[in-house]
């Protein structure tokens, strides 16, 4: 079966990130200023795994190799691998074929973020040599995800997966797919003989019920920790918040005649002046505040400047700046390079360049 490969999906479309993914993909989406995919990365490669392959989309495929470049940087070997269209999780694994082969491999959705990592995950692959084995947490509202239901646990044997529902309206546990999944090479020809979907995708849940239906041993790990997919604007937040979370603190910046409160995160060559900060934050390298008050679970990107302002819980992408706002900033994700500014001119009027998909709440 030869040594374990890594397969990191970072194509898709990445609608429900708009505006955002007009212009980047989302996997690239900074929480607490590391790009999404950059975790996903790292989880493998903490699992011991050297080469993965990364799917790409013709639009953003660029930024992504740009981005993780031959992947020295994380110890292992990133090879680009570009799926012509957004055809499905299914399709994507067929599409990387040539790069797997006859490995097993661990395939990661680059949106996802998992508290955990996957070494367990790897290591009960390797111990218990299934099929497949999937990643599964209890979720409150089952009907929003694919769904896993198990055989009746017999005492001391190893539960097994028997049917999988994508968004149930009924389910038959509170058992959720996780974006991770572990396969044998079985799953290409699983994969090749599907029909779309009615959303006219090849989907990965058809693929593992193809392999349960045909005798294979599909087994569930269930999660411990949290799991983030960040598909949404919520969930990117909550994510950034649960990362700050875990963040130390470490300040190498220029801090004046500022009160910081808390785990504040100041990157190399940031300048925090005459301003409150309260931690979890992060404030990346080279950004300037001045007079500024910034609450917890906020992560600034790089070259950002604020001044006079307050915002909590949100993320910034690198070069957004933010001056003389009446109120506070809350909850929000500003793009690279944004400017929201109160300009102080007569009549009191609002004036906007704001682009497709955007959307602002003025109370
Ligand atoms: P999704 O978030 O399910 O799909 P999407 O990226 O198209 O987003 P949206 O629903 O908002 O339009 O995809 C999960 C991950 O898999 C994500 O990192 C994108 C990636 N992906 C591919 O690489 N190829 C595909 O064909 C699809 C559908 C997703």
């Amino acid at each position: 079966m030869g040594s374990l490969k890594g397969l990191i999906l970072a194509g898709g479309t990445g609608s429900r990130l708009r505006p955002i993914t007009h212009t980047h993909a989302k996997q690239l989406v900074p929480v607490a200023n590391k790009p999404v995919l950059f975790y996903g990365i790292e989880a493998i490669a903490a699992a011991g795994i050297d080469e993965i392959g990364i799917i790409i989309a013709p639009e953003t495929g660029d930024a992504i190799r740009a981005a993780a470049g031959d992947g020295s940087r994380f110890g292992v070997r990133l090879t680009y691998i570009l799926q012509d269209r957004p055809a499905g999780l299914a399709h994507a694994v067929l599409t990387a074929e040539p790069f797997l082969g006859s490995s097993a491999f661990v395939m990661y959705l680059g949106d996802n973020l998992l508290q955990g990592g996957i070494t367990d995950l790897v290591g009960e692959f390797e111990a218990n040599s299934p099929d497949a084995l999937i990643l599964l947490t209890p979720v409150a509202d089952p009907q929003n995800y694919g769904v896993a239901e198990l055989a009746d646990a017999v005492e001391g044997a190893t539960p097994r997966v028997v049917r999988l529902v994508e968004k149930p309206a009924q389910p038959a546990s509170d058992l959720a797919l996780v974006g991770v999944y572990m396969f044998t090479a079985a799953v290409h020809d699983a994969a090749r003989a599907l029909a779309p979907s009615a959303r006219g995708e090849l989907e990965i849940t058809d693929a593992i019920q193809a392999l349960v239906d045909g005798g294979a041993r599909v087994e569930p790990h269930i999660v411990r920790g949290w799991w983030k997919d960040t598909g949404r604007v919520e969930d990117m937040l909550e994510a950034n918040r649960l990362i700050l979370d875990t963040l130390p603190g470490t300040v190498d910046g220029e801090v004046l005649d500022s009160q910081l409160e808390g785990r504040v995160t100041i990157e190399a060559g940031a300048v925090v002046e005459h301003s409150t900060v309260r931690g979890p934050v992060v404030i990346g390298a080279g950004s300037k505040l001045s007079h500024c008050y910034v609450g917890p679970y906020t992560a600034i990107g790089e070259n950002c400047v604020l001044e006079h302002s307050e915002l909590e819980h949100s993320i910034l992408l690198a070069g957004a700046s933010v001056a003389n706002l009446d109120g506070r900033i809350e909850s929000s994700l500003l793009g690279r390079d944004v400017r929201l500014s109160r300009s102080g001119r007569q009549p009191r009027a609002y004036r906007f360049v704001v682009g497709d998909n955007s959307d602002i709440a003025i109370p």
